[in-house]
């Protein structure tokens, strides 16, 4: 039998949206064309679907305004006739937008608890529901929806996410409009379990969802329905990027290049939650940082599990080589990326922190413990001795490298002699921070199974000691840079110094930026710089180190120019 073709134009930046709904539904292929304005969406129709895809686009017609392509198919007219697709997509002339339908501006708050990647998705969720009306809002009261963005990598981050959520009942009984969403890895994990709990909950969509978001808020919002939404696939169905909302000013941006983790580390729930490890395509990465940097972007930070893997399976480039080519996008200053696993972190990679000039001088590499046997037991498939090797290359290649690790204490079975070397390996290593857990025991990880389980008391003292000895050698690497001349890309102005010093309050205008090395420095802008102040916020500017604090430090910007345009990596210059 037959298929058959539907036509249509819609503006460019409703596209994702159009083919989220489109591609929902079986039997259904789209193509698209695009131009610097608009797109041309053809649908293929299995035969017997044709009704309710046309259902489907007279319903985007009323929502977002569609146009039938002359000469072609459209929604509702009949006929198995052949597809015309415009010759060229500037002959096509476009209606203002909002011209066939005003969209009801509805406000969305969304609550992000964990790590990066929720970051990421918070913003993938309020691109998606941007084309049905949905703007961010900052209060929980004045919101039409809320979503709560969950991550439950450790039982306190899952405990704050039904917290938050059981404090909603109250605002939802006030409010019995109120669309209530859980995503992210919660979701994921608790399914339909979280209706059953909270009846004030409309929505449960997992991590593989979000862009099925828009058709479930439209049905919750037609028809008041209760959705559970944790279907998983071992590929990204959905790679396009989506035009999420920046902050004003916003200069630094996370792109996530894939999704999952095969590791299978024995304490941790992220591949039963976030499931298979899958890359995005290339050349979709670099579309959404072109158009990230476009507006104003200056800094991405490269998402992933395991970046180090980046690729692998869907045999695209490597991760080195995709760094190589997100280098090369003008007018973006800075790369960072986050995590790569010790054990995949290739030679490759090491070499091009001396080769890319536009890759942060800073490695995240967590290795959890200094314990080999304790290593074993995570699963992490690497030595102690093999992890140093690695910072030793590191170091070679880039002597001012910032490296930074994730630690966890009181594994089951862990002795003081094993926590022990931890502390040892801390010591070794030199660590610029840390970041530092007290083992919880976690959903489906075998780890929960594990005997030797260790009480609280311990875990605490254990992660005091670990956070005193690592705090003592950030004050010495910080007070090592005093003196030192930095260069920093500049956030913008506002936070407060932490503490007193007579020239910097006198100047009022307090900046922050970050170095290379991923050091935050708040410093004054002189006086004889103040007219240039507008020109800071993602510039790049020379700072003198003039002090030293736990988490941060404080410096002068220099005289001399202040850049607008992306300098080279960072300078560190002894004063
Ligand atoms: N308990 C404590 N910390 C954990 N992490 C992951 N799973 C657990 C757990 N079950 C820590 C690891 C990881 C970081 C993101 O969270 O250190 O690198
Ligand atoms: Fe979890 Fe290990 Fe995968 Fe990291 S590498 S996400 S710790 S399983």
């Amino acid at each position: 039998m037959e298929t058959t073709k539907r036509c249509f134009r819609v503006d460019r930046r409703q596209i994702s949206y159009v083919k989220f709904i489109l591609e929902a539904y079986d039997n259904v292929a789209v193509m698209s064309t695009l131009d610097s304005r608009e797109a041309v969406i053809q649908v293929t129709i299995a035969p017997g679907c044709e009704t309710m895809v046309d259902g489907i686009i007279q319903g985007l017609a009323g929502e977002i305004g569609v146009m039938p392509v002359e000469g072609a198919p459209a929604a509702g007219m009949s006929g198995k006739q052949a597809i015309r697709m415009p010759d060229k997509m500037k002959q096509v002339e476009i209606e203002p937008k909002g011209s066939l339908f005003q969209m009801k501006e509805k406000l969305l708050y969304i609550s992000t608890i964990g790590c990066q990647m929720n970051v990421y998705d918070a913003n993938q969720i309020a691109g998606v529901l941007a084309p049905m009306g949905y703007t961010g809002t900052d209060t929980i009261e004045s919101a039409d929806m809320v979503i709560v963005n969950t991550c439950t990598i450790r039982e306190k981050a899952e405990q704050k996410a039904f917290s938050f959520l059981g404090r909603l009942a109250k605002i939802k009984s006030a409010n019995p409009s109120l669309i209530v969403a859980v995503g992210g890895c919660v979701a994921q994990q608790e399914g339909d379990a979280i209706l059953k709990r909270m009846p004030h909950v409309d929505l449960v969509f997992g991590t593989h969802a979000i862009f099925r978001l828009p058709e479930m808020v439209r049905r919750i919002e037609s028809s008041r329905c209760r959705i559970v939404d944790v279907r998983m696939s071992d590929t990204i169905e959905f790679d396009a990027p989506v035009d999420g909302p920046l902050t004003d000013g916003q200069i630094s941006a996370f792109v996530t290049i894939m999704r999952g983790c095969d590791n299978y580390c024995t304490y941790c729930v992220v591949p039963h939650v976030r499931g298979r490890e899958a890359s995005r395509h290339p050349d979709r990465i670099l579309e959404e940082i072109r158009m990230r940097v476009d507006r104003g972007v200056r800094e991405v930070t490269l998402l992933g599990q395991n970046v180090n893997s980046y690729g692998n399976k869907e045999g695209l480039c490597s991760f080195s080589e995709l760094l190589a080519r997100v280098n090369g996008i003008e007018d973006l200053g800075r790369i960072r990326f986050t995590t790569s696993h010790p054990k995949d972190l290739s030679d490759e990679l090491i070499d091009a922190f001396g080769r890319l000039e536009k890759l942060c001088h800073h490695m995240h590499l967590p290795v959890q413990s200094g314990d080999d046997e304790i290593l074993k037991r995570m699963n992490r498939r690497y030595t102690r001795s093999a992890y140093l090797e690695k910072i030793d290359r590191l170091r070679a290649v880039c002597p001012d490298i910032a490296v930074t690790s994730d630690f966890i204490v009181g594994f089951p079975g862990e002795t003081d002699r094993q926590f022990q070397a931890t502390l040892d390996l801390i010591e070794t290593v030199r660590y610029d921070g840390v970041f530092a857990f007290m083992y919880s025991d976690r959903p489906n990880a075998p780890a929960t199974a594990f005997s030797g389980k260790i009480d609280e008391p311990t875990k605490k003292r254990r992660l005091q000691a670990l956070l005193d000895l690592q705090g003592r050698i950030t004050r010495e690497k910080h007070q090592a840079m005093v003196g030192q001349i930095r260069r920093i890309l500049v956030e913008g102005p506002g936070r407060e110094m932490e503490s007193g010093d007579a020239d910097m309050a006198s100047s009022r205008v307090q900046w922050t930026g970050r170095s290379s090395s991923n050091h935050i420095i708040h410093f004054a802008v002189p006086e004889a710089q103040r007219d240039k102040k507008e020109l800071l916020t993602g510039a790049f500017a020379d700072i003198m180190i003039e002090g030293a604090y736990a988490h941060s430090l404080r410096g002068r910007l220099i005289d001399g120019p202040i850049m607008a345009t992306p300098g080279k990596g960072e300078t560190s210059v002894a004063a």
